[in-house]
This record gives structure tokens, C-alpha cells and sequence, in this order.
């Protein structure tokens, strides 16, 4: 009889344990109403860009950007430099993705930003699931944050303009410069 009651009890638990675990999935939201700290969203959380279409995209993980306005319009600048073979699908592509992840996906996400979708087919080796927005751009399934972007403006990195030695320092031994894209924020989706 003690045993019924503990395996009742043990049933119970676990139907209200998973219950309260309601799987979160991505909802459209404005970006001001993101409670995130808009430097640390590139610094130290990374997103993956991507830009192409269903059956030619490619995607690297970036940590130099921002979020602001520009134009009237809130925006996102990303920093790319051209040796990157995500490179020429951004400058060919209108529109381009930047997608966060929780900290359970930083390994597949440095591996993103570790190799090279010239060498090897990154979504397949992380396993991660495209998805295609209503725009026909690339996301994944598994991220907790997706920003989509309209390409509205690019310019590259212009050395003779660049102040501080320390940031100079990053093109010594190096030609490939950084272009800035800047993208018109059109859709925003977060894991609610
Ligand atoms: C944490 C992290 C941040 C990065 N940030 C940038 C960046 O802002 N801009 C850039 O051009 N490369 C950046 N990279 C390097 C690219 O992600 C990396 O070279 C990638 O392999 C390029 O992939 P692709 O050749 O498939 O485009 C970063 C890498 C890591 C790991």
C-alpha cells in the first residue's frame, strides 16, 4: 500500500514538474521592448548573422556591432570583414538576420564563428534548424532572439581615419578591412 502512495506521489510530482514547463516560442515584439543591454547583446551574449535564401545562405557569429537609430528608423550596424565568406552574400542579399542564443548554445555559436562555410556546412555540423521568415530569410529554430534586417546602407572602414593606435593594431598584418552594413530593423522575435 505505501508503495501505491509513492509511486502516486512520484506521478504527481512529475505531471505538475512538467506542467510549469511550458516551452517558450518566438513572438513577435518591438525592439524597445527588449530588456537587454544592447552592448552586451554583441559583446559578450555574440549573434550569428545570416544572409540568403532557403537554398544558398551562409553565417558567421559577430560581436562588433550596435542597435540604434538612424534615418528615422531603429537599425542594427554590423562590422564585416571581407574576407568572410558570409561577405558576398551580404553585399549581394537585401535583408539579413541576426540571431542570440541562451548560453547552452556558445559552443555551436563559436564554432559558427570558427570556421568557415567555405570548408564545411556549419548548420549541418551544429546542428541547428533553418527556418525561413514571411521575408524569405534564413533563422534558427533555436534562437532566443531574432532580429531581422533590411541592408540599407554599407561603407568600409576607412584606415586612415581610424584614431585609436590599439584599434590599428587589428589591421597590421592585415589588408581585408571591415565594411559596415547598416540594416532597417523590420522584425523582431524573442523566445516569450
Ligand atoms: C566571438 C566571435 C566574434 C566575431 N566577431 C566578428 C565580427 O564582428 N566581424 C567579423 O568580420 N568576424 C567576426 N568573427 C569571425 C567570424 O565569425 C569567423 O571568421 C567565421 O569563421 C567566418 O565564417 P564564414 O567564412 O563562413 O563567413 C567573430 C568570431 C567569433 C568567435
Amino acid at each position: 500500500m505505501k508503495t501505491n502512495y509513492l509511486i502516486l506521489g512520484l506521478f504527481v510530482l512529475l505531471i505538475s514538474s512538467c506542467a510549469g514547463k511550458t516551452e517558450k516560442k518566438l513572438q513577435a515584439v518591438d525592439i524597445k521592448s527588449l530588456e537587454e543591454n544592447a552592448v552586451s547583446l554583441f559583446s559578450d551574449n555574440w549573434f550569428v548573422v545570416t544572409a540568403g535564401n532557403e537554398t544558398n545562405y551562409n553565417q558567421m557569429t559577430i560581436s562588433w556591432g550596435a542597435l540604434g537609430e538612424i534615418w528615422g528608423n531603429p537599425s542594427a550596424t554590423i562590422y564585416i570583414r571581407s574576407t568572410r565568406h558570409t561577405f558576398p552574400y551580404l553585399n549581394r542579399e537585401k535583408h539579413f538576420t541576426l540571431c542570440a542564443f541562451d548560453e547552452e548554445y556558445r559552443d555551436k555559436v563559436l564554432f559558427i564563428g570558427s570556421n568557415s562555410g567555405r570548408d564545411i556546412n556549419k548548420i549541418e555540423a551544429t546542428g541547428l534548424t533553418p527556418k525561413v521568415t514571411e521575408l524569405g530569410n534564413i533563422y534558427y529554430d533555436e534562437a532566443r532572439l531574432v532580429i531581422e534586417c533590411e541592408k540599407v546602407y554599407f561603407n568600409d572602414i576607412n584606415p586612415t581615419n581610424i584614431a585609436d593606435p590599439e584599434a590599428m593594431k587589428m589591421y597590421e598584418n592585415e589588408t581585408a578591412m571591415h565594411r559596415m552594413f547598416i540594416g532597417k530593423i523590420v522584425n523582431v522575435w524573442e523566445k516569450k
